[in-house]
This record gives C-alpha cells, sequence and structure tokens, in this order.
C-alpha cells in the first residue's frame, strides 16, 4: 500500500556543499542541497535559490560563483552557513572558520578546506515560484590531491566523503556502501527478465 503525502518538494539522496559569491567586494557563502549536474556539454550545474537568499542577490550582481563540497568532518560549518544570512553576518566564511582562497579563472574565491571545488559561471536564471534556478557552466574544477586515485586522473568519493542530506529527518549523512556497478549491473535484463 502506498500512502499519498501531498505535494511535496522530496528526492533521494540530496547532496549538501557549499555556494560562494561574490561581488563588490562583498562574499557570501550558503548552504545548498537543491543542486545537480545540467549538462555535460558544456558541463554545468543547476541549483535552486530562494529569492530572498544574499547569495541571489550577490550571484545576479556578479554572474559568478563556485560550489564547494564539504567533507562529512564539516557539517557543523555547513549547517552554520545555512542557517544564518549574509545579510546579518558579513564574514560567515570566517565565522565558520574557513578559508577563502582565489579560484583561477572566476573572481568568487573558493574554499581551501573543501575536497571539490566548481567554478561557475552563470549561462542562465529562470524563477520558478519562490526560488530561482541558477544554471551555471563549470569553468574549472579544482580536487585536493589526496581525493584522487593512483592514476592521479580521478577524484574518489569514498576520499571526498561529501555530506548527504535527509531533508525530512533534517540530517547529514555519510556515504553508504557499495552497491554494484553502474552500466553494468542492469545488463542481466537485456535478453529479458533476468530469473
Ligand atoms: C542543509 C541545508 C540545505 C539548504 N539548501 C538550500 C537550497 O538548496 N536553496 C536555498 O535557497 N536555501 C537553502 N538552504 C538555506 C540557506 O542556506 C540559508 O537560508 C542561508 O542562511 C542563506 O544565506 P544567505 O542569505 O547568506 O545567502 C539550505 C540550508 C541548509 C541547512
Amino acid at each position: 500500500m502506498k500512502k499519498r503525502l501531498g505535494p511535496r518538494e522530496l528526492l533521494y539522496p540530496m547532496p549538501a556543499v557549499f555556494v560562494v559569491s561574490a561581488a563588490d567586494g562583498e562574499v557570501d557563502v550558503m548552504a545548498v542541497a537543491w543542486i545537480a549536474i545540467a549538462g555535460a556539454k558544456p558541463p554545468s550545474v543547476m541549483m535552486s535559490v530562494r529569492s530572498t537568499r544574499k547569495t541571489l542577490e550577490l550571484i545576479e550582481r556578479s554572474g559568478e560563483f563556485t560550489v564547494n563540497t564539504p567533507s562529512a568532518s564539516m557539517a557543523a560549518q555547513l549547517d552554520f552557513t545555512g542557517i544564518v544570512s549574509g545579510r546579518t553576518v558579513t564574514d560567515k566564511i570566517g565565522e565558520a572558520g574557513l578559508t577563502a582562497i582565489p579560484a583561477s579563472v572566476v573572481g568568487v574565491p573558493i574554499i581551501a578546506e573543501c575536497p571539490h571545488n566548481l567554478e561557475c559561471r552563470v549561462a542562465r536564471m529562470l524563477e520558478h515560484g519562490d526560488h530561482t534556478i541558477v544554471i551555471g557552466e563549470i569553468v574549472e574544477t579544482h580536487v585536493d590531491e589526496s581525493v584522487l586515485d593512483e592514476t592521479g586522473g580521478k577524484p574518489l568519493a569514498d576520499r571526498i566523503d561529501p555530506l548527504v542530506y535527509i531533508p525530512t529527518v533534517r540530517e547529514y549523512r555519510r556515504l553508504g556502501e557499495k552497491v554494484a556497478d553502474a552500466y553494468s549491473v542492469g545488463r542481466r535484463y537485456l535478453d529479458g527478465p533476468a530469473f
């Protein structure tokens, strides 16, 4: 039996990342869970930002932002940036004990402590209800060498140890164990039901 819950913004799993924005000398950071890859050519992200966020104002002014993936050990810092606004705390990055360092291509900083960072330029913005969907082209990617595999080309999720956000219970979790190989385990159904 299924129970109807009505129209609700539920999806599993959700990532939890820092989005840094900056314009005219002002810098802000906020926690974002409503974010995903939007395309490959060009590499792009899409995220949903409520119209009241200081972050949205700065992104509209500069046309740039960075996405910074925290490791699970940074849950408290991520949470802090999700419960206070840059409208009341002017140095959220510093208050969270984080370090802003210059990016390579965009004028918005990246967070040094995050093992994975994306530099993004706004490609388009779409107002939808109380949120604005921001599509950003990824113009550069940074990863800590310590999270790369032995060939040095592939970031390993276990080493990044990213945060997963569970909205219904407002919890942060870690990734679980491997289940199967993607683009592979489903092949058993290619010739019909795999009984
Ligand atoms: C785990 C978590 C995820 C969040 N995800 C989003 C999100 O995807 N979009 C959004 O607009 N706000 C989100 N928020 C709320 C903002 O991070 C929060 O309102 C923040 O204070 C806004 O900061 P700003 O006004 O400095 O931009 C999230 C908060 C938390 C704790």
